[in-house]
């Protein structure tokens, strides 16, 4: 269903509340690690600018417990700090979210200015949704816009208790959101065929209710990452010191008897000793794993005929690394699927906290349909499941 967006909500010389997801990976030292989320916003930024609407940003950034020494690395003053440089305007921070400072500096804002309120999850009355909390975030503005895909999933006071205190007509989504529910649509909808998902990463557990969802819709949904093993064991078959999910085998086993030949399994695999970049490998052939050997990448065979399905794809969805990428020895499963997707001419979608990461350090996420700034929001969304922050935006 297609929401009210920004374009149908009046901007000029309106403050606009603009709910985020600058919940970025920061370094050791505190510096943005990864900018593409808020690279990712400007579009909605810009626009509201354009209109001539002043800006006050709220976004959470990681999960602060309430503890001032462990919360102060989750301050937003280096995220703002690479808005300002990115936007290329003056940023202002200000060091809370509904308190004095808050409400001077949205009491005194001009068209074109731009606040970045304090981290919205310092306040408790975020998480729990508390109606107080969020009359006074929204007492702050005039009109509201939830781009916060990535945090779309979560019923926190700043994505579905603060928009419901504005009048219909004053609430919208962002461009970033209209873009990622329209490929959702896409895929969950009438996708291009032959279509093809790719499902890898840890744990099967945290992906099962994708797949099932996913089948009914693919011609073929392809399997690696550590959830192989949980598959093979369910299957019979040897799986060494490879990561299983042993309370999921009945599980595995329904999935594999239901999915029948449009799930498909690695059919060689690189193993090693141990989990460690400096380990000793070997490629096995076929789908049993020495004793004492580790499953940690889908071998050179499955990686080429991986490639192959996805060269002939008309759409392809994936989330979940095919190996242990983040070491160079157990990374090329994932490279060589990656590298398969920008080559393909299909309709290409990765999600996934991970799998983005994956793509974006082999430098290949500019050559992908969308790399999508959800994590578990795109996996809720590809399990079919609707969200009460999108629900209190009015349909178009
Ligand atoms: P995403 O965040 O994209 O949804 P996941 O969180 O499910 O992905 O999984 C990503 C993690 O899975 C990566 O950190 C990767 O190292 C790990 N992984 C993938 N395959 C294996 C494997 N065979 N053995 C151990 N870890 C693996
Ligand atoms: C994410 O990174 O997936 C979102 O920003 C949501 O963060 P959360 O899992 O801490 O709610
Ligand atoms: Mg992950």
């Amino acid at each position: 269903m297609a929401k009210q967006t920004i374009r149908e909500i009046d901007l000029k010389g309106r403050k606009v509340l603009i709910r985020v997801d600058f919940n970025v990976p920061l370094k050791k030292d505190g510096a943005v690690a990864d900018d593409r989320r808020i690279k990712a916003a400007l579009p909605t930024l810009n626009h509201a600018l354009a209109a001539g609407a002043s800006l006050i940003l709220v976004s959470h950034l990681g999960r602060p417990t309430g503890d001032a020494a462990t919360d102060a690395p989750f301050k937003m003053d280096r995220v703002a700090e690479r808005l300002q440089a990115v936007l290329g305007r003056p940023v202002k921070k200000v060091n809370d979210t509904v308190g004095a400072e808050a409400r001077a500096a949205c009491s005194s804002l001009r068209p074109g200015d731009v606040v970045v309120l304090e981290n919205v999850r310092f306040n408790p009355g975020e998480k729990k949704g508390d109606p107080t909390f969020a009359a006074q975030l929204a007492g702050l503005a005039d009109a509201y816009v939830n781009d916060a895909f990535g945090t779309c999933h979560r019923d926190e006071a700043s994505m579905v208790a603060v928009p419901e205190r504005f009048e219909r007509s004053r609430r919208a989504i962002g461009f970033l959101v209209e873009k990622e529910l329209k490929i959702l649509d896409a895929l969950l909808g009438k996708p291009k065929k032959p279509m093809i998902a790719l499902m890898g990463g840890a744990k099967v557990s945290d992906k099962i209710l994708v797949i099932e969802n996913l089948l009914p819709r693919v011609d073929h949904l392809l399997i690696g990452g550590a959830m192989t093993y949980t598959f093979l064991k369910a299957q019979g078959h040897a799986t060494g010191k490879s990561r299983v999910e042993a309370d999921r085998l009945d599980e595995a086993r329904k999935l594999l008897e239901k999915a029948g030949d449009k799930l498909v399994l690695p059919i060689d695999h690189l193993t090693a000793q141990t989990l460690d970049a400096t380990a000793r490998t070997e490629v096995v052939s076929g789908n049993e794993i020495p004793e004492g050997w580790i499953g940690i990448d889908i071998g050179p065979a499955t990686a080429e005929d991986y490639a192959a399905r996805i060269a002939a794809a008309g759409t392809v969805v994936w989330n979940g690394p095919m190996g242990k990428f983040e070491d160079e020895p157990f990374r090329h499963g994932t490279e060589r699927i990656a590298q398969a997707m920008t080559r393909s001419n299909a309709i290409t979608v990765v999600g996934g906290g991970e799998t983005a990461e994956a793509v974006e350090q082999f430098g290949l996420a500019d050559k992908m349909a969308h790399v999508s700034t959800g994590g578990g929001a795109f996996l809720e969304s590809l399990e079919g499941k609707t969200f009460n922050s999108l629900k209190v935006i009015p349909d178009l």
